[in-house]
């Protein structure tokens, strides 16, 4: 987005859409901390409320910091609307609770983050809606669940832990012909290295503490539509429940946008000289990584996505004892469930992340004992490969 009638790249709009200085000419964005904002008269507070202005009213609706990250994001996203959240859950919570309603389903992949997994499995159904889980791998359970009536899909790819890929246009088609909206958890792939709104998806959601932070700061969410979803679902609910996201949080991630696409890529590089590196070590069963040659998706991946990510995940010997063998021995990659830290950080799905799952859909998902999920960070990668080496040795 830009003033001039030339569009600015993805990097350019990364450092500078949204940016909206104050009468001091701050070179940095400004932060506008504050809860509420006031009127000048009386009549423009009531044309405020009643929609025929664009005045800020209140930080629960909208905040010109918080105004700043979303436009940033909606531009890299090429979405027409974005409304950030306080987490990522907090904007799948919304993105699907403003638009169900008791008596309507909801199909998903069975892959997803074990708080994804919760709300859909535990309180959609409460309020009535009826949920089904299938193989986001299998395009024969997506339809034989499709043939039903739907009002939402909800997926992640590439999923956690196990990296696996859903064919989002396929999928996107049968939802529509379902009636469903089809939500996107796109974390994992970044809005650098898949857009689901081109291919095909209604709404993508973030959890923005992940990579678009990127340094473990603070929490935050978005949720990334068309207009009229926007207008007529998304918002009413957003205003009125109060998801929202703390300016101080959105100013941060604002700044942190500026160098999303630098760090992501050098992540992104070292993960996969990571992975091969792994994948030729004999203490490591299996490896996953989806710039791998051996990923069992490789034909899709290159089909939906532009870059791999960041992340790769391996099975090490020795089951559980072989797994935090390994985490227990590395000296730089801390332990730690989050992901798209500067900082490397490991962590052992099966009891964590993924401990309230059964030990049979753990095992449908793959995520066996002796699975660990790396995060690549910033560090040189050398470094981390002799870090891995040296841990690896006590298995
Ligand atoms: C794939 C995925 N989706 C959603 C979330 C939820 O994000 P947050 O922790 O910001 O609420 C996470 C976080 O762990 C995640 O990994």
């Amino acid at each position: 987005m830009t003033d001039s009638d030339r569009p600015w790249r993805p990097q350019t709009n990364l450092v500078r859409a949204g940016l909206s200085r104050s009468a001091f000419r701050e070179t940095s964005e400004a932060i506008y901390m504050n809860s509420g904002f006031v009127f000048e008269n009386g009549a423009q507070a009531e044309a405020a409320f009643k929609g025929e202005n664009d005045a800020y009213i209140y930080s629960r609706y909208g905040n010109p910091t918080v105004s700043v990250f979303e436009e940033r994001l909606a531009t890299l996203e090429e979405a027409e609307m974005c409304r950030a959240t306080a987490t990522g859950m907090a904007a799948v919570f919304s993105s699907l609770a403003c638009q169900v309603r008791a008596g309507e389903r909801v199909v998903a992949s069975r892959a997803l983050f074990g708080s994804c997994h919760f709300v859909i499995d535990q309180i959609l159904p409460r309020w009535g809606i009826e949920t089904e889980f299938v193989d986001g791998t299998n395009l024969d359970e997506w339809q034989a669940a499709l043939e039903k009536p739907a009002r939402a899909v909800f997926l992640e790819s590439p999923s956690n832990p196990m990296l696996d890929l859903v064919d989002i246009p396929a999928v996107a088609e049968m939802a529509h012909a379902a009636g469903a909206r089809l939500v996107i958890d796109n974390v994992f792939a970044t809005p650098l290295y898949q857009k689901p709104l081109d291919l095909g998806a209604d709404i993508v959601i973030y959890s923005a503490t992940k990579h678009i932070d990127g340094h473990g700061r603070c929490l935050g969410g978005a949720v990334l539509a068309d207009a009229d979803f926007m207008d007529e679902h998304f918002i009413p609910f957003y205003r009125h429940t109060g998801p929202s996201m703390s300016p101080f949080n959105a100013w941060v991630l604002a700044k942190s946008l500026e160098t999303l696409s630098l760090r992501v890529a050098h992540q992104s590089k070292a993960s996969l000289d990571i992975a091969r590196h792994l994948e030729a070590h004999p203490k490591v069963n299996m490896v996953r990584h989806p710039g791998l040659e051996s990923f069992p998706q490789r034909e899709l991946a290159a089909r939906q996505m532009t870059g791999h990510g960041t992340l790769v995940t391996a099975e090490v010997a020795g089951g559980k004892q072989g797994a935090f063998a390994v985490m227990d021995g590395l000296e730089i990659v801390d332990i730690s469930n989050n992901l798209g830290d500067a900082k490397s950080l490991v962590c052992h799905p099966a009891t964590t992340t993924h401990q309230r799952l059964s030990p049979e859909d753990r095992a449908i998902l793959g995520i066996t004992d002796g699975v660990i999920r790396f995060s690549i960070g910033l560090e040189d990668p050398q470094d981390l490969i002799d870090d891995l080496d040296q841990a690896l040795a006590r298995v």
